[in-house]
């Protein structure tokens, strides 16, 4: 029985997403709940696949010791705590689970603004001290306030349908989405200086990146409408948490509800603490029990479909395939890796470029994956098990390799087609390829018309076109105990240049391509192994 992949679960999972894995019959789990660092680099070298929520951190040196990992699963969003690049070097896939908490980190970020404008956490506190405050804790309504969302994606657009109904104005801004493709949530949109100065309420839901960092800032405080109140529940430092001191201290800012932190969990002199006007909540956009499952659910079928089937859904860092465009793709899939690796071993010197175009009904989908598949076929020569699809782009980067696609326009009901152009900086060679529910074939070389499957053992021999040649490889190859599987002509013109591709059932030896190359109507011959 073939071995069961191996997966470590390191944080704390919902039971149901645990099933998930175990009744696959195709993984075998080791579910720790909490594992510490020092037991996590111990341990990853004996594990196929990794889960993780926050707590766990695949940083550089997890990943260097993660000998046989091939895919990181990040249950929730957020993938601050894996070095993606470390794991792209490493051919590991890394995916998030992305759709399962918006809803609770939405309503966590409504929560917040209400406890902001209610001051409930305050008067909560203050009850429990046996006191009896009233006065203390006047506060403000919402209805005809007015918010600013800053991130129009999942959990974005979550709290704008909630803002709305609480009848508030809502101002968003997210640069990255088309406007058009925000029109139907009936908000403005508008420039990030608009919200500063207009909304009594800012919301965050980007990520954190270099152009989030800090968004709200000491230098720019008095850009903000006096008296706003600030919500993140996105990721911690997308706020200067000490800006935030300082803008309730001058009265800039009336309150802010803060779900993450820089640090978490945060150092004692973490700026917020002890300041009455901060509502702190340890992280818990995703802490509800429907979150807990949807996210683990959504982790486990994604387990288990790239074990079954090799399909990353989510993937961050791995061509994203539409389950249902895999039927189609898969032959040209394999034909790529495939033709890559002729091309790798058809070329005098180590291929510079690779150019493929398609025309046909192949161009109505996604052929970005298939450009890799052609990567990590011109690669594999030289890198083995070592390339994957997941490095094959960097490291064709790293080597100067040049490997582009384009489509051509063509009606659908013309017969798809790859046409590539392989260049080792002198010569170029044009191959042209075609593949169906049968499997791939190379139809045509340098305008040759030569029909063979990219598999196994091949002699490509370029020779004139005289009689005895087939009969004098075959009694060569014989002589040697090669045998041959088929054998293909092509011309060009009679008597012109011909193509000979002879598939051999074993390695053609050395000597052996020696004896085919000194015939005086050889003109290039290569053995090539697929
Ligand atoms: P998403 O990818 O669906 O949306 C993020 C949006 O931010 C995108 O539309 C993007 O275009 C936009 N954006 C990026 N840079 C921007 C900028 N400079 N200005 C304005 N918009 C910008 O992500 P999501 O699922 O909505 O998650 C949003 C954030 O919430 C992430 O940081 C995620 O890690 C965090 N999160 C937190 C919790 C929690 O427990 N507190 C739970 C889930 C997600
Ligand atoms: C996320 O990124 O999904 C959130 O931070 C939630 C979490 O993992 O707790």
């Amino acid at each position: 029985m073939a071995e069961k992949f191996k997966v470590l679960i390191a944080d704390n999972l919902d039971q149901e997403g645990v099933d998930i894995l175990n009744n696959s019959g195709l993984i075998e789990v080791d579910y720790r709940k909490k594992t510490s660092r020092e037991e996590l680099l111990e341990i990853i070298g004996n594990y196929d696949g990794l889960i993780i929520r926050s707590a766990s951190k695949v940083d550089g040196p997890v990943v260097e010791k993660a000998a046989r990992l091939k895919v990181v699963i990040r249950a929730g969003v957020g993938v601050d705590n894996i070095n993606i690049p470390a794991c792209s070097q490493k051919g590991i896939v890394v995916m998030n689970a992305p759709a399962g908490n918006s809803v609770s980190t939405a309503e966590q970020a409504i929560a917040l603004m209400f406890a902001l404008a209610r001051k409930t956490p305050q008067a909560n506190a203050s009850m429990h001290a046996k006191q009896w405050e009233k006065s203390k804790f006047n506060g403000t309504q919402l209805t005809g306030k007015t918010i600013g969302v800053i991130g129009l994606g999942r959990i974005g657009k979550e709290v704008v349908k909630r803002a709305i109904g609480l009848q508030m104005r809502v101002l968003g801004f997210d640069p990255y989405i088309p406007r058009e493709n925000l029109e139907y949530l009936q908000i403005e949109l508008c420039s990030i200086d608009d919200i500063f100065s207009q909304a009594d309420f800012i919301t965050v839901h980007t990520p954190l990146t270099e152009t989030t960092a800090n968004l709200i800032n000491r230098g720019n405080l008095n850009k903000l409408k006096k008296g706003v109140r600030l919500i993140n529940c996105a990721r911690g430092g997308i706020y200067e948490e000490a800006a935030l001191a300082e803008g309730i201290r001058q009265g800039i800012i009336a309150g802010v509800g803060l779900d993450v932190f820089v640090e978490e969990p945060p150092k004692p002199d973490m700026p917020l603490y002890g300041i009455e006007e901060a509502v702190l909540t340890p992280h818990l956009g995703a802490s509800t029990d429907e979150a807990q499952l949807e996210v683990a659910k959504e982790t486990a079928n994604s387990m288990v479909e790239f074990v079954k089937s090799g399909v990353a859904r989510n993937s961050l860092n791995f061509p994203t395939f539409d389950p249902a465009e895999m039927g189609v793709l898969q032959p040209w899939f394999q034909l790529c890796e495939q033709v890559g690796s002729f091309a790798a071993q058809v070329m005098k010197k180590p291929l510079t470029s690779l150019q493929a175009e398609f025309r046909g009904e192949i161009v109505t989908r996604n052929l970005k994956p298939l450009e890799i598949a052609l990567s990590k076929g011109v690669l594999t020569p030289a890198l083995g098990d070592e390339v994957n699809l997941v490095n094959a782009p960097i490291f064709a980067k790293d080597r100067n390799l040049s490997i582009s696609s384009t489509v051509v326009e063509s009606s659908a009901s013309e017969p798809s087609r790859m046409k590539l152009t392989l260049s080792d900086g002198d010569t170029t060679k044009v191959v042209v390829a075609t593949a169906d529910g049968t499997g791939g074939r190379i139809i045509a070389i340098n305008d040759i018309s030569v029909e063979f499957k990219p598999e196994g053992h091949i002699l490509y021999i370029h020779n004139k076109d005289v009689p005895k040649v087939v009969g004098e490889l075959g009694t060569l190859l014989g002589d040697s105990n090669v045998n041959i599987g088929s054998l293909q002509l092509g011309r060009a013109s009679k008597g012109g240049v011909a193509l000979t591709v002879i598939s051999v059932d074993d390695a053609v030896p050395a000597p052996v391509l020696d004896k085919i190359r000194a015939k005086e109507y050889i003109l290039e011959s290569k053995y090539i192994n697929l």
